[in-house]
């Protein structure tokens, strides 16, 4: 089982977009997929038709009371699962400083889902707290969208600094540019500059385009509904990219 976090410190970048076409497009490829949405917001679950709960999770969950086997919900996709977020999640952090080696704990429950799924995909909220620690412990990759702007660059850089000094040398970063809009000038020249000083860059990139906002609508991956939009194409060409760091 590997675990993929599609993580930002920023709001608003594509982190749920991603995280649910990637998760789509594995278990079309035979892949035994889990989204876990960890964002109280819960993007993700609405995206995958399923109801949030409104209580009760976090504390339960962390302090080994209840086993997230039983949160766990099918989709109407097969091979993909969904663990539902929690409105608890918001108090998270506070959990997690409340259990004994928090930033272990994430990946201590998500052990036991290896014998039922071959991919795990946590869809994180933004922020950097104890939570992000725990989900970089339980990752083996963290995807990062970026969107071409400098502010989301320095967040870039701000995670490769934490990365570093937590010593969390194993942990994959892999960032991907996400909502580029070439009519944009900034877009266009981060685009031409910035790949040359970071070569863990993916070359994939997501463009911004309403395909991925009808989500919202349809409720369903924009590469289920419009595989052959130019969003449903960068999200496959994202997965076959992303796909070989799995083996
Ligand atoms: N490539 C894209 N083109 C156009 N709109 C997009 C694209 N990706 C995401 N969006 C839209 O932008 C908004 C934020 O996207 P998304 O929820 O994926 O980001 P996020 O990083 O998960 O946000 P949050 O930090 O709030 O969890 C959503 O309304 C989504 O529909
Ligand atoms: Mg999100």
């Amino acid at each position: 089982m590997k675990i993929i976090a599609c993580y930002n410190i920023k709001g608003g970048v594509g982190k749920t977009a991603a995280a649910v076409n990637l998760a789509w497009l594995a278990a079309r490829d035979g892949l035994v997929t889990l989204v876990w949405d960890l964002d109280p917001q819960a993007a993700a679950t609405f995206y995958f038709r399923t109801e949030p709960k409104i209580k009760g999770g976090s504390r339960g969950l962390l302090d080994g009371g209840r086993d997230l086997q039983e949160l766990i919900h099918g989709t109407e996709y097969p091979l993909l699962d969904i663990l539902p977020a929690d409105f608890s999640y918001r108090h998270l952090d506070i959990r997690l400083e409340e259990t004994r080696k928090p930033t272990r704990r994430l990946r201590k429950l998500l052990k036991p889902l290896a014998e039922t799924y071959d991919l795990v995909i946590l869809d994180c909220a933004p922020s950097i707290s104890l939570v992000s620690e725990a989900v970089f412990e339980a990752a083996d990759i963290v995807l990062v969208p970026v969107i071409p702007t400098t502010l989301s660059l320095r967040t870039l850089e701000q995670l490769r600094n934490f990365r570093i000094r937590r010593g969390l040398d194993e942990l994959r970063l892999l960032p991907f540019f996400s909502m580029v809009d070439r009519r944009k000038a900034l877009h266009r020249h981060i685009l031409a500059t910035v790949p040359a000083d970071c070569p863990e860059l993916l070359t994939t990139q997501i463009p911004y385009a309403s395909e991925v906002e009808q989500m919202g609508l349809r409720c369903a991956p924009v590469v289920q509904f419009a595989a052959g939009s130019r969003p449903g194409q960068a999200f496959a060409a994202l997965w076959a990219e992303v796909r070989p760091y799995l083996d």
